[in-house]
Protein backbone atom coordinates (compact mmCIF):
# COMPACT_ATOMS: atom_id res chain seq x y z
CA UNK A 1 0.00 0.00 0.00
CA UNK A 2 1.04 3.31 -1.26
CA UNK A 3 0.61 6.31 1.30
CA UNK A 4 0.00 9.84 -0.01
CA UNK A 5 -0.10 13.03 1.04
CA UNK A 6 0.43 15.16 -1.43
CA UNK A 7 -2.31 16.13 -3.80
CA UNK A 8 -0.08 16.85 -6.63
CA UNK A 9 1.45 13.46 -6.43
CA UNK A 10 -2.19 11.48 -5.95
CA UNK A 11 -2.69 13.39 -9.07
CA UNK A 12 0.30 12.14 -11.15
CA UNK A 13 -0.19 8.54 -9.68
CA UNK A 14 -3.52 8.16 -11.13
CA UNK A 15 -2.76 9.65 -14.50
CA UNK A 16 -0.18 6.91 -14.79
CA UNK A 17 -3.25 4.20 -13.85
CA UNK A 18 -5.76 5.83 -15.96
CA UNK A 19 -2.69 5.75 -19.07
CA UNK A 20 -2.41 2.06 -18.20
CA UNK A 21 -5.74 1.33 -18.65
CA UNK A 22 -6.80 0.58 -14.93
CA UNK A 23 -9.92 1.05 -13.21
CA UNK A 24 -9.80 3.15 -10.17
CA UNK A 25 -12.46 2.79 -7.46
CA UNK A 26 -12.21 5.43 -4.79
CA UNK A 27 -13.50 5.53 -1.08
CA UNK A 28 -13.59 9.15 0.31
CA UNK A 29 -13.63 9.28 4.18
CA UNK A 30 -12.86 10.91 7.65
CA UNK A 31 -11.07 8.26 9.05
CA UNK A 32 -11.79 6.54 11.89
CA UNK A 33 -12.65 3.13 9.96
CA UNK A 34 -15.10 0.89 11.28
CA UNK A 35 -17.12 -1.65 9.08
CA UNK A 36 -19.21 0.74 7.75
CA UNK A 37 -16.03 1.97 5.87
CA UNK A 38 -14.80 -1.41 5.52
CA UNK A 39 -17.52 -2.32 3.59
CA UNK A 40 -17.30 0.16 1.19
CA UNK A 41 -13.83 -1.02 0.61
CA UNK A 42 -14.56 -4.51 0.19
CA UNK A 43 -17.04 -3.35 -2.72
CA UNK A 44 -14.73 -1.22 -4.49
CA UNK A 45 -11.82 -4.17 -4.33
CA UNK A 46 -14.14 -6.79 -6.11
CA UNK A 47 -14.83 -4.30 -8.75
CA UNK A 48 -11.66 -2.40 -9.58
CA UNK A 49 -7.91 -2.96 -10.42
CA UNK A 50 -6.73 -0.13 -7.57
CA UNK A 51 -8.95 1.17 -4.75
CA UNK A 52 -7.85 4.58 -3.26
CA UNK A 53 -9.05 5.26 -0.04
CA UNK A 54 -9.15 9.16 1.50
CA UNK A 55 -8.55 9.88 5.12
CA UNK A 56 -9.17 13.87 5.37
CA UNK A 57 -11.56 15.55 8.07
CA UNK A 58 -12.64 18.37 5.67
CA UNK A 59 -12.76 21.20 7.91
CA UNK A 60 -15.12 22.81 5.47
CA UNK A 61 -18.03 20.75 6.16
CA UNK A 62 -18.29 21.59 9.90
CA UNK A 63 -20.02 24.45 11.34
CA UNK A 64 -18.99 26.92 13.85
CA UNK A 65 -21.07 24.33 16.49
CA UNK A 66 -19.79 20.82 15.27
CA UNK A 67 -17.12 19.92 16.83
CA UNK A 68 -14.36 19.57 14.65
CA UNK A 69 -11.19 19.51 16.73
CA UNK A 70 -12.96 16.42 18.77
CA UNK A 71 -13.38 14.59 15.83
CA UNK A 72 -12.18 11.07 16.10
CA UNK A 73 -8.74 9.93 14.45
CA UNK A 74 -6.94 6.83 14.81
CA UNK A 75 -4.01 6.83 11.91
CA UNK A 76 -2.35 3.97 12.98
CA UNK A 77 -5.67 1.70 13.11
CA UNK A 78 -6.77 3.39 10.23
CA UNK A 79 -3.46 2.41 8.31
CA UNK A 80 -3.68 -1.42 9.25
CA UNK A 81 -7.63 -1.72 7.75
CA UNK A 82 -6.59 -0.18 4.83
CA UNK A 83 -3.65 -2.54 4.19
CA UNK A 84 -5.52 -5.75 5.67
CA UNK A 85 -8.23 -4.67 3.05
CA UNK A 86 -6.05 -4.49 0.09
CA UNK A 87 -6.07 -0.58 -0.54
CA UNK A 88 -3.41 0.53 -3.05
CA UNK A 89 -3.31 4.21 -2.77
CA UNK A 90 -4.21 5.53 0.90
CA UNK A 91 -4.16 9.75 0.26
CA UNK A 92 -3.97 11.24 3.91
CA UNK A 93 -3.04 15.05 3.05
CA UNK A 94 -3.31 17.82 5.75
CA UNK A 95 -5.59 20.89 5.68
CA UNK A 96 -3.16 23.50 4.26
CA UNK A 97 -2.29 21.19 1.11
CA UNK A 98 -6.13 20.46 0.55
CA UNK A 99 -7.00 24.70 0.81
CA UNK A 100 -3.68 26.18 0.50
CA UNK A 101 -5.05 29.20 0.17
CA UNK A 102 -8.30 31.49 -0.08
CA UNK A 103 -10.63 30.06 -2.54
CA UNK A 104 -11.39 31.62 -5.80
CA UNK A 105 -14.79 29.50 -6.34
CA UNK A 106 -17.05 28.05 -3.98
CA UNK A 107 -19.62 25.62 -4.98
CA UNK A 108 -23.39 25.96 -3.20
CA UNK A 109 -25.92 23.10 -3.55
CA UNK A 110 -29.11 24.41 -3.82
CA UNK A 111 -31.43 21.38 -4.16
CA UNK A 112 -31.46 18.64 -1.75
CA UNK A 113 -29.95 20.20 0.83
CA UNK A 114 -32.80 22.07 3.01
CA UNK A 115 -33.97 19.00 4.23
CA UNK A 116 -33.26 16.00 6.53
CA UNK A 117 -29.58 16.66 7.90
CA UNK A 118 -29.01 19.73 5.68
CA UNK A 119 -31.45 21.75 7.09
CA UNK A 120 -29.89 21.90 10.63
CA UNK A 121 -26.53 21.88 9.34
CA UNK A 122 -26.28 25.00 6.57
CA UNK A 123 -23.49 24.97 4.39
CA UNK A 124 -22.38 21.26 5.27
CA UNK A 125 -23.05 19.74 2.02
CA UNK A 126 -21.44 23.16 -0.17
CA UNK A 127 -18.31 21.56 2.37
CA UNK A 128 -18.83 17.87 0.96
CA UNK A 129 -19.26 18.77 -2.51
CA UNK A 130 -16.32 21.46 -2.64
CA UNK A 131 -13.81 18.59 -1.20
CA UNK A 132 -15.25 16.16 -3.22
CA UNK A 133 -14.93 17.56 -6.37
CA UNK A 134 -10.83 18.31 -6.01
CA UNK A 135 -10.89 14.89 -4.59
CA UNK A 136 -12.10 13.73 -7.70
CA UNK A 137 -10.14 15.64 -9.57
CA UNK A 138 -7.07 14.18 -7.91
CA UNK A 139 -7.95 10.41 -8.10
CA UNK A 140 -9.32 10.13 -11.12
CA UNK A 141 -11.83 7.35 -10.08
CA UNK A 142 -13.61 4.88 -12.52
CA UNK A 143 -16.28 4.16 -9.46
CA UNK A 144 -16.92 6.29 -6.06
CA UNK A 145 -18.35 4.09 -3.22
CA UNK A 146 -20.88 6.12 -1.00
CA UNK A 147 -22.54 4.53 2.21
CA UNK A 148 -26.41 4.45 2.42
CA UNK A 149 -26.43 5.60 6.40
CA UNK A 150 -25.65 9.31 4.64
CA UNK A 151 -28.47 9.29 2.06
CA UNK A 152 -28.75 12.71 1.74
CA UNK A 153 -25.22 12.94 1.07
CA UNK A 154 -25.62 10.04 -1.63
CA UNK A 155 -28.04 12.36 -3.41
CA UNK A 156 -26.28 15.49 -3.56
CA UNK A 157 -22.74 13.41 -4.57
CA UNK A 158 -25.28 12.26 -7.83
CA UNK A 159 -26.38 15.67 -8.15
CA UNK A 160 -22.88 16.87 -8.05
CA UNK A 161 -22.09 14.49 -10.91
CA UNK A 162 -24.92 14.94 -13.37
CA UNK A 163 -24.38 18.25 -13.13
CA UNK A 164 -20.88 18.62 -13.48
CA UNK A 165 -20.29 15.48 -15.71
CA UNK A 166 -17.70 14.33 -13.75
CA UNK A 167 -16.72 10.37 -15.48
CA UNK A 168 -17.36 8.29 -12.84
CA UNK A 169 -19.76 6.26 -11.55
CA UNK A 170 -21.62 6.47 -8.24
CA UNK A 171 -21.76 3.29 -6.46
CA UNK A 172 -24.19 3.41 -3.04
CA UNK A 173 -23.67 0.50 -0.61
CA UNK A 174 -26.14 -0.73 2.03
CA UNK A 175 -25.83 0.22 5.41
CA UNK A 176 -23.88 -1.80 7.36
CA UNK A 177 -25.22 -2.32 11.12
CA UNK A 178 -25.12 -3.95 14.57
CA UNK A 179 -26.29 -7.11 15.17
CA UNK A 180 -29.46 -5.71 16.89
CA UNK A 181 -29.97 -3.49 13.84
CA UNK A 182 -28.22 0.23 14.78
CA UNK A 183 -26.35 1.58 12.09
CA UNK A 184 -22.73 1.06 12.73
CA UNK A 185 -21.16 5.24 13.18
CA UNK A 186 -18.40 6.44 14.86
CA UNK A 187 -20.77 8.24 16.97
CA UNK A 188 -21.56 5.29 18.66
CA UNK A 189 -19.12 5.55 21.17
CA UNK A 190 -21.06 8.82 22.49
CA UNK A 191 -23.50 6.65 23.21
CA UNK A 192 -23.80 5.51 27.74
CA UNK A 193 -24.50 2.21 28.15
CA UNK A 194 -28.07 2.77 28.50
CA UNK A 195 -28.46 4.78 25.10
CA UNK A 196 -26.67 2.10 23.63
CA UNK A 197 -29.37 -0.28 24.59
CA UNK A 198 -32.25 2.47 23.17
CA UNK A 199 -30.37 3.33 20.29
CA UNK A 200 -31.28 0.58 17.89
CA UNK A 201 -35.00 1.46 18.19
CA UNK A 202 -34.23 4.25 15.50
CA UNK A 203 -33.89 1.44 13.39
CA UNK A 204 -37.10 -0.70 14.64
CA UNK A 205 -38.82 2.82 14.20
CA UNK A 206 -38.66 2.86 10.98
CA UNK A 207 -38.87 -0.69 10.19
CA UNK A 208 -42.25 0.06 12.09
CA UNK A 209 -42.74 2.49 9.41
CA UNK A 210 -42.03 0.97 6.34
CA UNK A 211 -44.47 -1.71 7.28
CA UNK A 212 -47.17 0.43 7.46
CA UNK A 213 -46.32 1.73 4.22
CA UNK A 214 -46.26 -1.64 2.54
CA UNK A 215 -49.59 -2.19 4.11
CA UNK A 216 -51.19 0.23 1.82
CA UNK A 217 -50.85 3.67 4.27
CA UNK A 218 -49.81 6.38 1.66
CA UNK A 219 -50.47 9.43 4.52
CA UNK A 220 -46.89 10.54 5.24
CA UNK A 221 -48.11 12.21 8.28
CA UNK A 222 -49.28 9.09 9.71
CA UNK A 223 -46.21 7.40 8.76
CA UNK A 224 -43.97 10.10 10.71
CA UNK A 225 -46.21 10.43 13.59
CA UNK A 226 -46.31 6.43 14.26
CA UNK A 227 -42.62 6.04 13.91
CA UNK A 228 -42.11 9.29 16.24
CA UNK A 229 -44.28 7.04 19.12
CA UNK A 230 -42.75 4.62 18.29
CA UNK A 231 -39.31 6.16 18.68
CA UNK A 232 -40.44 8.16 21.96
CA UNK A 233 -42.16 4.80 23.37
CA UNK A 234 -38.76 3.43 23.44
CA UNK A 235 -35.97 5.67 23.76
CA UNK A 236 -35.06 8.69 25.95
CA UNK A 237 -33.97 10.41 22.64
CA UNK A 238 -34.89 13.84 21.48
CA UNK A 239 -36.40 13.17 17.90
CA UNK A 240 -34.59 15.63 15.73
CA UNK A 241 -36.63 14.85 12.30
CA UNK A 242 -38.91 12.18 10.73
CA UNK A 243 -39.41 12.78 7.07
CA UNK A 244 -41.00 10.98 4.22
CA UNK A 245 -39.49 12.38 0.71
CA UNK A 246 -39.05 11.04 -2.69
CA UNK A 247 -35.82 9.62 -3.59
CA UNK A 248 -32.92 10.65 -4.96
CA UNK A 249 -34.85 14.02 -5.29
CA UNK A 250 -35.19 14.75 -1.65
CA UNK A 251 -38.95 16.49 -2.38
CA UNK A 252 -41.72 15.97 0.04
CA UNK A 253 -44.78 14.08 -1.25
CA UNK A 254 -48.33 14.61 -0.30
CA UNK A 255 -48.99 10.91 -1.17
CA UNK A 256 -46.72 8.15 -0.43
CA UNK A 257 -45.80 6.32 -4.00
CA UNK A 258 -42.03 5.55 -5.50
CA UNK A 259 -39.15 5.47 -4.36
CA UNK A 260 -39.01 7.29 -1.66
CA UNK A 261 -36.75 7.61 2.03
CA UNK A 262 -38.25 7.14 5.46
CA UNK A 263 -35.46 9.17 7.34
CA UNK A 264 -34.68 9.82 11.28
CA UNK A 265 -32.46 11.87 13.50
CA UNK A 266 -32.25 11.15 17.31
CA UNK A 267 -30.29 13.43 19.60
CA UNK A 268 -29.02 11.46 22.54
CA UNK A 269 -26.95 13.27 25.30
CA UNK A 270 -23.13 13.16 23.55
CA UNK A 271 -24.44 11.57 19.90
CA UNK A 272 -26.84 12.52 17.37
CA UNK A 273 -28.08 9.52 15.28
CA UNK A 274 -29.40 8.95 11.92
CA UNK A 275 -30.90 6.57 9.72
CA UNK A 276 -32.91 5.88 6.86
CA UNK A 277 -34.57 3.35 4.91
CA UNK A 278 -35.31 3.78 0.94
CA UNK A 279 -37.80 1.95 -0.47
CA UNK A 280 -40.13 1.79 -3.40
CA UNK A 281 -43.55 2.25 -2.46
CA UNK A 282 -45.38 1.62 -5.52
CA UNK A 283 -48.40 3.33 -7.03
P1 LIG B 1 -17.36 9.57 6.75
O1 LIG B 1 -18.35 10.02 7.76
O2 LIG B 1 -16.01 9.10 7.22
O3 LIG B 1 -18.02 8.43 5.89
C1 LIG B 1 -17.34 7.86 4.80
C2 LIG B 1 -18.28 6.93 4.08
O4 LIG B 1 -18.64 5.83 4.92
C3 LIG B 1 -19.62 7.63 3.69
O5 LIG B 1 -19.94 7.29 2.34
C4 LIG B 1 -20.59 7.03 4.67
O6 LIG B 1 -21.93 7.00 4.20
C5 LIG B 1 -20.03 5.63 4.83
N1 LIG B 1 -20.57 4.97 6.03
C6 LIG B 1 -20.54 5.41 7.31
N2 LIG B 1 -21.21 4.56 8.12
C7 LIG B 1 -21.67 3.57 7.33
C8 LIG B 1 -22.45 2.38 7.57
N3 LIG B 1 -22.86 2.06 8.79
N4 LIG B 1 -22.76 1.60 6.50
C9 LIG B 1 -22.34 1.93 5.25
N5 LIG B 1 -21.60 3.02 4.96
C10 LIG B 1 -21.27 3.82 5.99
O7 LIG B 1 -19.11 10.91 4.75
C11 LIG B 1 -18.01 11.39 4.96
O8 LIG B 1 -17.07 10.77 5.72
C12 LIG B 1 -17.58 12.73 4.37
O9 LIG B 1 -18.70 13.57 4.24
C13 LIG B 1 -16.84 12.60 3.01
C14 LIG B 1 -17.73 11.94 1.95
C15 LIG B 1 -15.54 11.78 3.18
C16 LIG B 1 -16.46 14.00 2.49
O10 LIG B 1 -15.64 14.66 3.37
Amino acid sequence: MKVIHSPDELQEVAISYKNEGKTIGFVPTMGFLHEGHEKLIEEARKENDIVLLSIFVNPLQFGPHDDLDHYPRDEQHDRKVASRLGVDLLFHPDVESMYPHEPAIKLTVIRRTDVLCGRSRPGHFDGVVTVLAKLFHLGLPTRVYFGMKDAQQVAVVDGLIKDFHFPVELVPVPTVREPDGLAKSSRNVNLSAAERKEAPFIHKGLVHGKVLIQDGCRNPEKVNNAVKSFIEKHTHGKIDYIEILSYPELESVASIKGRIILAAAVKFNKARLIDNLVMEAGD
